[in-house]
């Protein structure tokens, strides 16, 4: 375990429940900290650098209140921060994060050494997200403590490679914490995110079908009725490539012909900025296929961990039956 995050042995499960636009907010984070897996949120759900420092005090005092009450030890959380020049609130949210001594920062886009070195300086970890090699490559020179492999199918801005050898290419030369993300729905999946080599999974659509996360009840329901084949891969809504509902883009009038282009529409007045096209147009996973509730994350975390063992006892099993 050198090199690895300290924290994973301690969660109920190997589990980092991924920021989403829109989507996580306190309630979310709080939950899965209770239930021993990583909360985290994109410090950008908040409008304003003083609205995102009342949610950090709301989600520390919560969780020392939990940790006072019950005797148990609440799982770290995490914030997500955007490195790019686009990003006008990130030196004061960083500092925020410093302020607050926030245990995890994800950073997307960006990884640079001035904010791996601001989280190191209370003891704080970086994950960064990436989709390819040579991304990773930067990320790891500048000194981050875990990579998130962002794989084909996933929600969000996903990549296009295959998990097993996106884990395998990094693994080479990473030897830190890697997190898995992309269509992990299921505590299988987690299982078989670990078999890959993985050392923790990292959910995100799965979390948007549970009773805390800010999604609409239609936007759920969407995810109940949509398989794999029913998400579009598009760069027309953010210019870069996304997974989306197809049923959320069908609704929204964009057509056949608009997503060929797979340029970022003009949407005009209507939608015409990232937050409000994200509000119409729903992004999820192909890992919508095996969702088909809508639950509390206690609920979620139980069913998770019935199934993470199960499968790993099937695992057993297969070696156990194995000609020696
Ligand atoms: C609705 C939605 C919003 C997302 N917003 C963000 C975000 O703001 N920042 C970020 O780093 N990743 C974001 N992601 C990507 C997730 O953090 C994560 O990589 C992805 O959800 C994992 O794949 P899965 O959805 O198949 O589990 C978003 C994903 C979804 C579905």
């Amino acid at each position: 375990m050198k090199n690895k995050a300290p924290f994973i042995n301690e969660l109920a499960l190997p589990i980092v429940t991924a920021p989403m636009f829109l989507i996580s907010g306190p309630n979310l984070v709080i939950e899965c900290c209770k239930n021993g897996i990583v909360g985290t949120f994109p410090a950008l759900n908040q409008r304003s650098s003083e609205g995102f420092e009342e949610w950090l005090i709301e989600i520390k005092t919560t969780l020392k209140e939990f940790e006072d009450t019950t005797g148990k030890k609440a799982a770290p959380f995490g914030v997500n921060l955007i490195v790019h020049p686009t990003n006008p609130r990130l030196e004061a949210d960083l500092k925020l994060c410093v302020k607050h001594k926030v245990p995890l920062i994800i950073t997307s886009l960006g990884a640079v050494s001035q904010v791996v070195d601001a989280i190191h300086s209370y003891g704080g970890l970086v994950f960064h997200d990436i989709i390819k090699k040579r991304h990773a490559e930067k990320a790891a020179e500048a000194g981050v403590d875990g990579l998130i492999l962002v794989a084909a199918g996933a929600g969000g801005h996903a990549g296009t490679i295959n998990p097993m050898t996106l884990v395998a290419e990094i693994k080479k030369f990473y030897d830190k914490t890697i997190i898995l993300s992309g269509c992990i729905s299921t505590g299988r999946d987690v299982a078989s995110a670990l078999q890959m080599g993985a050392d923790l999974a990292y959910m995100g659509t799965r979390f948007i079908n549970t009773e805390e996360s800010r999604a609409t009840d239609e936007y759920r329901k969407m995810i109940v009725e949509a398989g794999a084949s029913d998400v579009t891969y598009t760069a027309s809504i953010s210019g870069v490539h996304a997974n989306f509902l197809s049923a959320s883009l069908k609704a929204a009038g964009i057509t056949e012909e608009d997503l060929k282009k797979d340029v970022k529409i003009d949407f005009g007045k209507e939608l015409d900025t990232e937050a409000k096209a994200w509000k119409t147009i729903w992004s999820a996973g192909q890992g919508v296929a095996l969702i088909d509730d809508i639950v509390p994350v206690s609920t979620l975390v139980e069913n998770l961990k019935t199934e993470f063992k199960s499968s790993i006892e099937e695992q057993i099993k297969v070696l156990e039956n194995f000609p020696k």
